[in-house]
């Protein structure tokens, strides 16, 4: 009745760094079988591109956002919407940022341009306001729709507490959909300025990876940090420090996540200031 598909897999097929064991994972597809996953313990999984799951996996439900949840209505809404504005229809929590940064770019909606090459889903790169200097996620949003077990709220982004990799929504309150705010402006001039964000890209590696490993500290380049610690190309059974920017663990094929928590381990004790994780870890 509720549309959700309840099957046991591993997490590695979700994680961009093709790490983690099994766990329950409940596709859901409407409000009434969110509400139904989170009766138990539950963790939300979006594009996986920033975790680090367990190679013994999560005891906990993990709920992935699926079918009208991942689906997107980007028709200007009249009552909202002016000539130099254009506020859209929901947009699911569920749907990867990629293809629809794209979409936009097509349709000459300038706000979330400097998201691009960000492997995530709508409900996570909002959850941690993914972005890079070119543009944030909460550039181009008018409200956020956030469920909890205790019910569900609307509000827009002066309402939360947000900053450089967060939003201020707690962890697994989940976000459903959103509703963008996009300024109106051309495919080609958009297209200029993603591929600015994009070139500054170019120096990072291209392996299975979860992005960078730490925020950066109050605004100088953790990798910078790393690298000058002399760590480019540390090795733990699988895991590698990244020769090209060292920010970045990725996968050298077999990595388990003991690996990467041992690299962690060995930058932390190595570069002199306190680093803050920006992956998440499971459990
Ligand atoms: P997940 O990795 O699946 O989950 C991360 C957190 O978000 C978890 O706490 C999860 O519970 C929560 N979450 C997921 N979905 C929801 C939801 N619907 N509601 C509530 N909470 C949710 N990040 C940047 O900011 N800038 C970059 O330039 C960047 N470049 C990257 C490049 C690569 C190649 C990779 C692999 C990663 C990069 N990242 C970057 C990191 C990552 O893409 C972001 O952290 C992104 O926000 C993670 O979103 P996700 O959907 O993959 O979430
Ligand atoms: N640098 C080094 N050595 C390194 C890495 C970087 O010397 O190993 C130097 C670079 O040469 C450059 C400076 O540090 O002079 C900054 O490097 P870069 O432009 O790569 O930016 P960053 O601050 O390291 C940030 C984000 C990335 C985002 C890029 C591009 C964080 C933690 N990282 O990296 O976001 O893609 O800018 O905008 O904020 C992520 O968050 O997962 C992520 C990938």
């Amino acid at each position: 009745r509720t549309g959700t598909r309840v099957e046991r897999l591993p997490l590695s097929r979700f994680t961009t760094l093709g790490v983690g064991g099994e766990a329950e994972v409940w596709f859901v597809e409407s409000p009434e079988g969110l509400a139904e996953a989170m009766e138990r313990p539950y963790r939300v999984l979006g594009g996986g591109s920033n975790l680090v799951v367990s190679d013994a996996g999560v005891p906990e439900r993990v709920i992935r956002l699926s079918g009208p949840l991942a689906e997107r209505d980007l028709t200007p809404d009249p009552a909202l919407s002016t000539p130099e504005c254009v506020v859209t229809g929901w947009v699911g929590g569920g749907v990867p940022l990629p293809g629809l940064v794209r979409q936009l770019q097509k349709l000459g909606l300038s706000g979330l341009e400097g998201t691009v090459g960000i492997p995530a889903q709508v409900g996570g790169a909002v959850w941690m306001n993914a972005g890079t200097r070119y543009g944030e996620m909460f550039d181009g949003l008018h409200t956020v729709e956030i469920v909890t077990p205790e019910g569900t709220r609307q509000v827009t982004p002066d309402e939360l507490p947000w900053g450089y990799r967060q939003s201020g929504i707690p962890r697994n309150h989940v976000v459903t959909r959103v509703r963008l705010s996009l300024t109106v402006s051309t495919p080609g001039a958009v297209l200029a300025r993603m591929d600015l964000a994009d070139q500054a890209r170019k120096g990072q590696p291209k392996m299975k990876t979860p992005g960078c490993a730490f925020k950066n500290p109050g605004g100088v380049s953790a990798g910078k940090l790393i690298d000058d610690a002399g760590l480019k190309g540390t090795r733990v059974g699988g895991a590698l420090i990244a020769p090209e920017h060292a920010n970045f663990i990725v996968n050298l094929g077999g990595a388990t996540a003991a690996d990467v928590h041992a690299l962690l381990d060995i930058i932390r004790a190595r570069v002199g200031v306190p680093l803050e994780l920006e992956y998440e870890l499971w459990p």
